[in-house]
């Protein structure tokens, strides 16, 4: 099986984990990127069987819109029972990392509102120690150069993301180098510096369910 196919395994196990469990009234969280995708176009198949969706980036509530599929402001929505998405990172304790579509921040919003986080991924994606993936981070723009020298008195070594503006109108920068092994910690000492919106460890708040994608078939975490 190649990373396509691992990709749609476990985006068909995520939808037939939720499928009995949606009703006429259910709203579900949907995430970014390229796992998430084939989730959604899958998701296509039940629209009748739930009312909406919650999009975490401008990219997916198109895709989902293209489908036929209610997209709600959060907002406007009541309850989120699932939300699904892929990462760049997981480790064993589901922690994440994630923004490499540069989403994170309006990912990290949906996850903390829905009440169970089914984490998608190939298993290319799971490590022993968060890291090797560069952290991604999404920064008001006039704090970059601030934000980048704490990040080096952190340990990390900040790299800008040249050409990327987030939907909500900000720069990510990308953190190489940085010690991650207490997940809880650096997410919230990174959070602490002025100027960042949010930072894309999914530590406090990670998955409840990671489906795992591997040549054997899908492994569920959690
Ligand atoms: C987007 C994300 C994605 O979930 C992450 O980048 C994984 O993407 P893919 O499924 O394409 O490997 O966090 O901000």
């Amino acid at each position: 099986m190649n990373q396509d196919e691992l990709k749609k395994a476990v985006a068909k196990a995520a939808l037939d984990y939720i499928a009995p469990r949606l009703s006429s009234d259910s709203i579900i969280g949907v995430g970014t990127g390229s796992t998430a995708n084939f989730f959604i176009d899958m998701l296509a198949d039940l629209r009748t069987e739930f009312d909406g969706a919650v999009a975490s980036s401008e990219a997916t509530a198109e895709r989902l819109k293209g489908h036929g599929i209610p997209v709600y402001d959060l907002n406007s929505a009541g309850d989120i029972e699932f939300y699904v998405d892929g990462a760049d990172e997981a480790n064993e304790r589901l922690e994440l990392i994630k923004g490499g579509g540069a989403a994170l921040t309006r990912e990290k919003i949906v996850a903390a509102v829905a009440r169970t986080f089914i984490c998608i991924a190939d298993e290319s994606k799971l490590v022993g120690v968060l890291g090797q993936f560069p952290l991604p981070v999404e920064v008001i723009p006039m704090a970059r150069s601030h934000v980048g020298r704490e990040i080096v008195k952190l340990g990390g070594d900040p790299v800008y993301r040249e050409g990327v503006v987030t939907d909500n109108g900000n720069i990510i920068i990308d953190i190489h180098n940085l010690d991650i092994s207490r997940p809880i910690q650096i997410e919230e000492q990174l959070n602490q510096i002025v100027g960042v919106v949010t930072n894309g460890l999914f530590a406090r708040r990670p998955a409840d369910l990671l489906l795992l994608g591997t040549k054997d078939g899908v492994k569920s975490i959690a």
